[in-house]
């Protein structure tokens, strides 16, 4: 990407803090165990803002700075670390891919920090951040304060969470960003209908996980945007089943929830389909039930609508199909009044996406009132019904089931342009890509 497009990004951010400073670390290696470690994935909001890939960083945006207005402080290169884990970009290069203003090395942030936070009353950081670094900065802040020191400056002393002023930006996605998740949406897809070829009778979940993710690396992308689900009959009734480790069995249906990660973008996919191929009539039911949901809740979709507004009309028509068939007595009315359908349908209809598979929700204002669509924005619609297999309230055919079904939506100037929609989710062209050859 261009190194405009980070510094238009810094640009707008440091236009909606008013007399602030704020700091953004970089991701930092974690432990798996003993010395060894997971695999590194950067700070979103970092990458968001710099398209730097290493650890040991922090930014620095600063508004009242004469000059400087961003600061990337990095880890200097070092040979014998870099003979073990690679080499570090060097300091003209990281400038050149960020195009930030000044690049220091992290051995002079204690010294230097002070310099860009005297001027500023608020200071942006996520509150909710590794607890060493919050510290480590309140502890600057703490240092430079007139209340706790002779030498004090003005310096800050209000703390404002950085993750919603960030999360608004990143509602909205520029054109290079919509293509990583239509590419990232692409790669999914073709993990899908692998899937729905591959699997059958007999075969273990972790098989069809390793068979999606060989696609997800084969074709390009990191991996996995978030731990692949792979739930066969009663284990799709757990929400985010990740075991992953059991067989899948003749008669019953998997629940594929998987996505890529494409150049730092998500994808999100479920999708719900017969182990051998063939849907029984109860499967039928109940899947026609959520795809005709899922269908209209994205039909409903337009500029201004909300995720919570879709979620309700989804959820009346949620809860006609469950009176139809009888899995919910009374009117439409009553069983809304008191969000029954919740027995089965208990989670939201969908969430923002973007550098992560579940984006930060801000609110549209001070009132916390909620985001309106707009052009621009990726979210999914995923409606599902769960029926675990020991809930004896249920009649006892409906039990061991679990279906969702997931897409990822962009909105369009026009109106909207559904990303997934070439995965398989009609009950026609499941079962036909059931039996497509594997390829
Ligand atoms: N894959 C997690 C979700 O659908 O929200
Ligand atoms: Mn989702
Ligand atoms: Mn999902």
């Amino acid at each position: 990407m261009n190194k405009s497009i980070f510094s238009n990004r810094r640009k707008k951010l440091l236009s909606l803090m008013t007399d602030g400073v704020a700091l953004i670390p970089s991701a930092t290696y974690k432990t798996k165990s003993h010395d060894t470690l997971f695999p590194f994935r950067q700070d979103s909001n970092f990458h968001y803002l710099t398209g730097y890939n290493e650890d040991g960083a922090l930014l620095v945006l600063c508004n009242n700075h004469a000059s400087l207005k961003s600061i990337l402080f990095v880890t200097p290169n070092d040979p014998h670390t870099e003979l073990w884990t690679g080499r570090r970009m060097s300091a003209t290069d990281v400038q050149k891919l960020t195009g930030v203003d000044e690049v220091i090395p992290m051995t002079e942030m204690d010294g230097k920090l002070s310099e860009f936070l005297i001027g500023h009353k608020k200071l942006y950081i996520d509150l909710f951040c590794n607890a060493n670094f919050f510290n480590k900065m309140v502890d600057q802040c703490r240092k430079l304060s007139p209340k706790r020191s002779k030498v004090g400056h003005r310096s800050p002393e209000q703390f404002i969470d950085l993750t919603p002023v960030i999360g608004k930006l990143r509602l909205f996605k520029d054109s290079s960003e919509i293509e990583n998740i239509k590419l990232a949406c692409e790669i999914s897809n073709k993990a899908h209908k692998m899937a729905m070829a591959q699997a059958k009778p007999g075969m273990n979940e972790s098989r069809l996980q390793a068979l999606m993710e060989y696609i997800f690396k084969c074709e390009g992308a990191q991996g996995p945007a978030y731990g692949t689900i792979i739930a066969g009959g009663n284990n799709a009734t757990t929400l985010h089943y990740e075991n992953n480790d059991m067989l899948l069995v003749d008669g019953e249906l998997v629940l594929i929830d998987a996505g890529c990660e494409y150049n730092f973008y998500a994808s999100d996919i479920t999708r719900t389909f017969p182990v051998n191929g063939k849907f029984t009539p109860v499967q039928r039911d109940l899947y026609q039930l959520v795809l005709d949901a899922q269908i209209k809740a994205i039909d409903n979709i337009s500029c201004g609508l909300t995720l919570n507004q879709n979620h309700d009309f989804t959820a009346r028509i949620m809860t006609e199909g469950l009176i139809e068939l009888k899995l919910l007595e009374g009117s439409v009315d009553e069983n809304m009044e008191e969000k029954k359908y919740k027995k089965y349908f208990p989670h939201g209809l969908g969430h923002w996406m973007g550098v992560d598979v579940h984006d930060n929700t801000p609110s549209e204002n001070e009132k916390d009132e909620e985001i309106q669509f707009k052009e621009g924005m990726v979210f999914t619609v995923e409606p599902g019904i769960y029926i675990p297999l020991d809930d004896e309230t249920t009649k006892e055919e409906f039990r061991g089931i679990g279906i969702r079904i997931e897409d990822d939506i962009l909105i369009t100037k026009d109106g909207k342009e559904n990303l997934t929609q070439s995965t398989p989710k009609s009950i026609e062209d499941i079962e036909n890509a059931c039996r497509a050859e594997p390829e």
